[in-house]
């Protein structure tokens, strides 16, 4: 995986059943508790404003119910339209259609941001992390959700010949079009070169086994996961990894003013009306559809 110069190309959910087909009756349940687990504990207690980066249909948005605010960021419009339809409409939650390579907002704009089940989807992580860390207040807390390529069972399926790539080797795997592995230390160095600190880090998901799915309730199963959560300090062996990182950039904590950024100039003067917003300095202007800010591209 190099960054690329170019555009990144976007893994598009528009109009995916990713609820319906992924999440809901889909024997995923333990999956989500154990991640319900891991981002209570490294969530902080409260703050102003938090961003949720590949928000999806809101599926763990009530969890940040300690900010004030909260700004859902997804390419999708139609899992944004979900999301709207069981959070709804309030200035608790604003919803945005934008690109996380290119985040509509100011910089320090946020004390917290969240990637869960996100960055796999990143073909330049280096500039995600870069425009996470742009957007976050100074001391403001990063979680990040990944896949982990060196997982146990990676590695079994390695050693028995049952997988090509090497789940030991640092650089990403990309194992269906647009979904990426990371291995922890390749990661870790991407964080400290978008200059986040990492504060700590816990496995998730370690009895994701079809067997133990079946044979033993997923309350019980994920309470045994968030028992063995905390060994992700040590190693990390299970498909899933959750961050908290702190970035280390200097400056007033929150900004005093301003909250969209232009994504065509970086512009932040804006001209509003009821159903759009219009940038001063570039002219572009960008829809406000149904409780949606569409900044996926410009109206002309
Ligand atoms: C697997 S879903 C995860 C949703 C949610 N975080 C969850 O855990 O349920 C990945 C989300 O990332 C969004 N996404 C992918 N590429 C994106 C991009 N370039 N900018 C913003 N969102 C993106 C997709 O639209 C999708 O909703
Ligand atoms: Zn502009």
């Amino acid at each position: 995986m190099t960054p690329t110069t170019e555009t990144p190309a976007i893994c598009d959910y528009e109009g995916s059943g990713y609820r319906t087909d992924f999440w809901e009756g889909q024997g995923r349940e333990y999956e989500d508790l154990a991640e319900r687990i891991a981002l209570r504990r490294l969530l902080p207690p409260g703050g102003r404003r938090l961003l949720e980066i590949g928000a999806g249909f809101g599926r763990l948005t009530e969890m940040y119910a300690g900010f004030e605010q909260v700004v859902l960021l997804d390419y999708s419009k139609s899992q944004l339209r979900q999301a709207q339809a069981h959070l709804g409409r309030s200035e608790r939650y604003i919803y945005v259609a934008g690109d996380f390579y290119n985040p509509p907002f100011v910089d320090s704009l946020f004390d917290g941001a969240t990637m869960i089940r996100t960055i796999h989807h990143a073909q330049d992580v280096p500039l995600v992390l870069r425009q996470a860390r742009r957007v976050l207040a100074p001391t403001g807390t990063f979680i990040l959700e990944f896949a982990n390529k060196r997982h146990l069972k990676a590695i079994l399926r390695y050693w028995l010949h049952r997988q090509p790539w090497n789940p030991f080797a640092l650089e990403p795997v990309e194992f269906v079009e647009l979904n990426f592995d990371f291995h922890p230390k390749w990661m870790a160095a991407r964080l400290h070169e978008a200059d986040f600190t990492i504060e700590r880090r816990l496995t998730v998901s370690h009895f994701r086994v079809s067997l133990l799915k079946r044979c033993i309730p997923a309350r019980l199963l994920a309470a045994a996961d968030g028992l063995v959560q905390w060994t992700g300090a040590w190693w990390q062996l299970s498909p899933s990894i959750f961050i908290r990182a702190r970035q280390g950039k200097s400056g007033p904590p929150l900004p005093a003013d301003g909250f969209f950024r232009c994504p065509r100039c970086g512009g932040r003067d804006w001209q509003y009306s009821e159903t759009m917003l219009a940038c001063k300095t570039c002219g572009a202007r960008w829809a406000i559809d149904d409780g949606i800010y569409d900044f996926k591209s410009p109206l002309d």
